[in-house]
C-alpha cells in the first residue's frame, strides 16, 4: 500500500497532464506568452551598481493587476543602502548576510536587525535605512523585496519604489534649507555644493562618525518632525526559525501571514517558503484568491500551471516553466500548479502571495483535497470513470501536501523538451508555412509588381511605340517633306531643266528656224535670183528676140529700103549706065588694052592672092559666122558701092563741071589700090559683077 501511494501520484499527475490541452514550450528564452510570467536572473533590471552594492529589479505579471516590482538589494559586508523615501508598501525577507535596517514611520525611530530568514514589511512613507555587518564571513547581505500593487497603495512605475532623501532636501531652494535646517551658510554651502553619492555607499563605523551622519539625522528629523528622536528596537520574524506548515520527508512548506507576523496585518502581501528534497514535488494546488510570486534560493525545478480549460486560450495558457537559483516565477490566482524537484538535488524557493486575506490554498490531493469532499459519484460522472475508479483515486489519498515524485521533474523536463521540440517543429512549420504564406504572399506581391511592372514595361512599351510612331510618323512626315522639298526641287530643277531644255529647244527650233528661214530665203532668194536670172534671161531672150526681131525688122527695112534703092539705083544706073556706056565702051577700048596687060600680072597675083585665101578663108570660116561675115561683106560691099556710086557720081559732077582727066584717072588710082586693100572682099563683088560687065 505504501508503494502504491507514489505510484497513484504519479498517476494523478499523469490524469492532470492529460488535462493539458496546449504545452508550453520552454527554453532558455521563454515564450512570449510565458515571459511575464517569468523572469530569469539575467534578465533582472540593474538599477544600481556600486563597489559597494547593487540594487536590480524585474517585473512579474500577476495575471490580473498590472505588474509587480520585485528588487534584489545586494550589499558588500559594511555598506550602506543611503535613506530613502517608500513610496509603496515593501515586503521583504533576507536571503543572505545580515545587517541593520533603520526605518521611521515618522513618529519614532526604529531600528533592527536583520539575518538570513528575516521577513518584514515597512509601509509606504517610511524613510529607511540599511546597513550590512561586516562579520566574520564577509557575506553579501541580500534583500529580496516585493512591492505592494494594490488600489490604494500601488507601486507607480514612473516614480519608483523610493526616492532618495538627499534628493527630496535638496530639491529645495537654500533660503528654504537654511530657515528649515537652522544651520550656519556654511554647513547648508557644503550640503548644496557636494556631489551626490550613489544610492550604496561605503558605511563608516560610529568612531569616524562624519558630517554625513549628523545631516542624515538632521534630514531625518526635518522630514520625520521629531527633534528627539527615540531609537526603539523591534525583533522580526524569521522564517527559517518557524515551524513548518507542512513538513514531510519530502520536504516542507511555511506561509507567514499576519497572524505570525503582525506587520503583515493591514498589508495585502503574505509570504510562504517551500523546500522540496530530491524527486519530490508540490502537489497540485490552487490559490483562490493570490498570484504567486515566488523566487528560486536554491536548485533547480520544473514548475508546471494548468489553465483553465474555459479560459480564452489567447490569453491563458498551460505554462511549464524550468527555473533555477534567482529566477523568479509568477502563478496566477486559480491556476493549479505543481513545483516538482530533480532527483539529484532540493528545490527551495520563497515568495510572496499578493493577498493574505483568506487565502486558503486548495490541493487537490491529499486528505484535505477539495476532491474529498465533493460526492464521488458527481466526480465519477465528472471524470466520466466507474466509482470503483474514483473511490480507488481519492482512498489512496493520504495526508500529505508534499510528495515523493522520483524522476517526475525529469519525465517533466523530457516532456517539455519533447513538446519544446515539437513546439520548435510547430513553430518552424508554422514559420515555414509562414516563410510560405510570405513567400506567397511575396511571390503574388511579386507577381503583381512583375504584372504591375509589366503593365508598366507594355505602358512603357506602349508609350515607346507610340512615342517611336510618333518619331516615325514625325520623321515620315519630315522625310516626305523633305522628298516633297526633293520632288519640288527636283520639279523645280526638272522644270528649270526643261525649261532650260525647252528654252534650248526653242533656241535650237528658232535657230533652226532662224537656218530653215534663212535657207528658204537664201532658195527664194536663189530662186528668186534664179527666176531673176531666168527672168533676165527671158527679159534678154525677149529683148533679144525683140532686138533680133526688130534687127530682122529693120533689116527687112533696110532690105525693103536697099532694094527701093537699088530699084531706085538701077534705074539711075540704067541711065547712067547707057550714058556712062558710050563713054565705057570708048574708055573700055582703052582699057580693055591695058586691062590685058594688068589681068596678066593680075592673074599672077590673083593665083597667089588665092592660094593664100583659101587658107584665110578656111582660119576664118573656122573663126567668124559666115552669115555674118558674108552680112559684114555684104554690107561692106553695099556701103563700098554706095561710096563708089557716090564717088562716081562726083567723080562725074566734076568732070561735067570742068573736069581734067587727072582727077579720075587719081580716082581711078585710089580705086584700084582700096581694092587691093580690101583684099578678098572685093574679088567676090568683082567676081560678081565682073559677069556683068563681061
Ligand atoms: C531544504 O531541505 C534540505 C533537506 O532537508 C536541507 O538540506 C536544506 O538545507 C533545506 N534548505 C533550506 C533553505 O532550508
Ligand atoms: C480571446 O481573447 C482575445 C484577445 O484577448 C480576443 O480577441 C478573442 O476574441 C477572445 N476569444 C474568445 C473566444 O473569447
Ligand atoms: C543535477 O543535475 C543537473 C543536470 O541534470 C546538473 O546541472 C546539476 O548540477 C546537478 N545538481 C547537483 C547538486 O548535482
Ligand atoms: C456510484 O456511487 C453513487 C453514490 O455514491 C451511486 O449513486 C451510483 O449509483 C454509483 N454508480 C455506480 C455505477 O455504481
Ligand atoms: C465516457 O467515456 C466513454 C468511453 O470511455 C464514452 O463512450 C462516453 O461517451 C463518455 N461519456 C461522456 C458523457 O462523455
Amino acid at each position: 500500500m505504501l508503494q502504491k501511494v507514489p505510484l497513484l501520484s504519479l498517476l494523478f499527475l499523469g490524469l492532470l497532464l492529460c488535462l493539458s490541452i496546449h504545452v508550453e514550450a520552454f527554453s532558455e528564452d521563454v515564450s512570449a506568452w510565458e515571459r511575464p510570467y517569468l523572469v530569469r536572473r539575467g534578465h533582472r533590471r540593474s538599477l544600481v551598481v556600486t563597489e559597494y552594492g547593487e540594487i536590480s529589479a524585474a517585473e512579474i505579471s500577476s495575471g490580473t493587476k498590472g505588474p509587480y516590482h520585485i528588487q534584489f538589494i545586494t550589499l558588500e559586508p559594511n555598506s550602506l543602502l543611503l535613506p530613502v523615501l517608500l513610496h509603496a508598501d515593501m515586503v521583504f525577507y533576507v536571503h543572505t548576510g545580515n545587517g541593520k535596517l533603520s526605518w521611521t514611520d515618522g513618529r519614532e525611530m526604529k531600528r533592527m536587525n536583520l539575518r538570513r530568514g528575516d521577513v518584514y514589511r515597512l509601509q509606504a512613507g517610511s524613510v529607511f535605512f540599511v546597513r550590512s555587518n561586516l562579520d566574520s564571513e564577509r557575506q553579501k547581505m541580500r534583500i529580496h523585496a516585493i512591492f505592494s500593487n494594490t488600489d490604494e497603495d500601488i507601486y507607480e512605475p514612473s516614480i519608483g519604489a523610493y526616492s532618495s532623501v538627499s534628493d527630496l532636501v535638496l530639491g529645495f531652494d537654500r533660503k528654504v534649507l537654511q530657515e528649515a535646517f537652522k544651520v550656519p551658510e556654511e554647513v547648508l554651502e557644503e550640503l548644496t555644493s557636494a556631489t551626490k553619492p550613489p544610492a550604496v555607499v561605503h558605511a563608516v563605523t560610529k568612531d569616524q562618525k562624519s558630517v554625513n551622519w549628523e545631516l542624515e539625522d538632521r534630514m531625518l528629523d526635518f522630514l520625520i518632525g521629531n527633534k528627539h528622536k527615540k531609537t526603539k528596537e523591534t525583533k522580526t520574524f524569521n522564517i527559517l526559525d518557524a515551524k513548518p506548515d507542512f513538513e514531510n520527508c519530502n520536504g516542507w512548506s511555511l506561509t507567514v501571514d499576519k497572524h505570525s507576523l503582525k506587520s503583515l496585518s493591514d498589508s495585502n502581501i503574505g509570504i510562504f517558503m517551500v523546500n522540496l528534497t530530491k524527486g519530490s514535488m508540490m502537489g497540485p494546488h490552487w490559490n483562490p484568491m493570490a498570484t504567486e510570486i515566488a523566487i528560486v534560493l536554491h536548485g533547480r525545478g520544473m514548475v508546471r500551471v494548468i489553465c483553465h480549460s474555459t479560459a480564452n486560450e489567447s490569453e491563458c495558457k498551460n505554462m511549464r516553466f524550468k527555473v533555477k537559483e534567482g529566477d523568479v516565477f509568477a502563478v496566477p490566482r486559480f491556476h493549479p500548479m505543481a513545483q516538482i524537484s530533480f532527483n539529484n538535488d532540493s528545490f527551495v524557493f520563497m515568495g510572496f502571495s499578493t493577498s493574505t486575506k483568506r487565502n486558503h490554498p486548495q490541493f487537490l490531493t491529499g486528505k484535505s483535497s477539495i476532491l474529498q469532499i465533493l460526492d464521488r459519484g458527481i466526480l465519477a460522472v465528472s471524470f466520466n470513470v466507474t466509482n470503483t475508479t474514483m473511490d480507488q483515486l481519492l482512498n489512496a489519498q493520504e495526508e500529505a501536501l508534499i510528495l515523493d515524485c522520483t524522476s517526475c521533474a525529469e519525465i517533466e523536463e523530457n516532456k517539455m523538451k519533447e513538446e519544446f521540440e515539437k513546439e520548435k517543429q510547430e513553430e518552424e512549420a508554422r514559420k515555414r508555412e509562414e516563410e510560405e504564406a510570405r513567400k506567397k504572399e511575396e511571390e503574388e506581391a511579386r507577381k503583381r509588381e512583375e504584372e504591375e511592372e509589366r503593365e508598366r514595361e507594355e505602358e512603357e512599351a506602349r508609350k515607346r511605340e507610340e512615342a517611336e510612331r510618333e518619331r516615325q510618323e514625325e520623321e515620315e512626315k519630315q522625310r516626305r517633306e523633305e522628298e516633297e522639298e526633293e520632288a519640288r526641287k527636283r520639279e523645280e530643277e526638272e522644270r528649270e531643266r526643261e525649261e532650260e531644255e525647252a528654252r534650248k529647244r526653242e533656241e535650237e527650233e528658232r535657230r533652226e528656224q532662224e537656218e530653215a528661214e534663212r535657207e528658204r530665203q537664201e532658195e527664194e532668194e536663189k530662186q528668186r535670183r534664179e527666176e531673176e536670172e531666168e527672168e533676165a534671161r527671158k527679159r534678154e531672150e525677149a529683148e533679144r528676140e525683140r532686138q533680133e526681131e526688130e534687127e530682122k525688122q529693120r533689116r527687112e527695112e533696110e532690105e525693103e529700103e536697099a532694094r527701093k534703092r537699088e530699084e531706085e539705083q538701077r534705074e539711075r544706073e540704067e541711065e547712067e549706065r547707057r550714058e556712062q556706056e558710050e563713054e565705057e565702051r570708048e574708055r573700055q577700048e582703052e582699057e580693055e588694052k591695058q586691062r590685058r596687060e594688068e589681068e596678066e600680072q593680075q592673074e599672077e597675083a590673083r593665083r597667089r592672092e588665092e592660094k593664100k585665101k583659101r587658107q584665110e578663108k578656111q582660119r576664118q570660116r573656122e573663126e567668124t559666122p559666115r552669115r555674118e561675115h558674108e552680112e559684114a561683106r555684104r554690107q561692106e560691099e553695099e556701103r563700098q558701092k554706095r561710096r563708089w556710086k557716090e564717088e562716081e557720081r562726083a567723080k562725074e559732077r566734076e568732070r561735067r563741071e570742068g573736069g581734067g582727066e587727072q582727077p579720075e584717072e587719081q580716082e581711078v588710082e585710089a580705086r584700084k589700090e582700096d581694092q587691093e586693100r580690101k583684099g578678098d572682099e572685093g574679088k567676090g563683088r568683082r567676081a560678081l559683077r565682073n559677069p556683068w560687065k563681061l
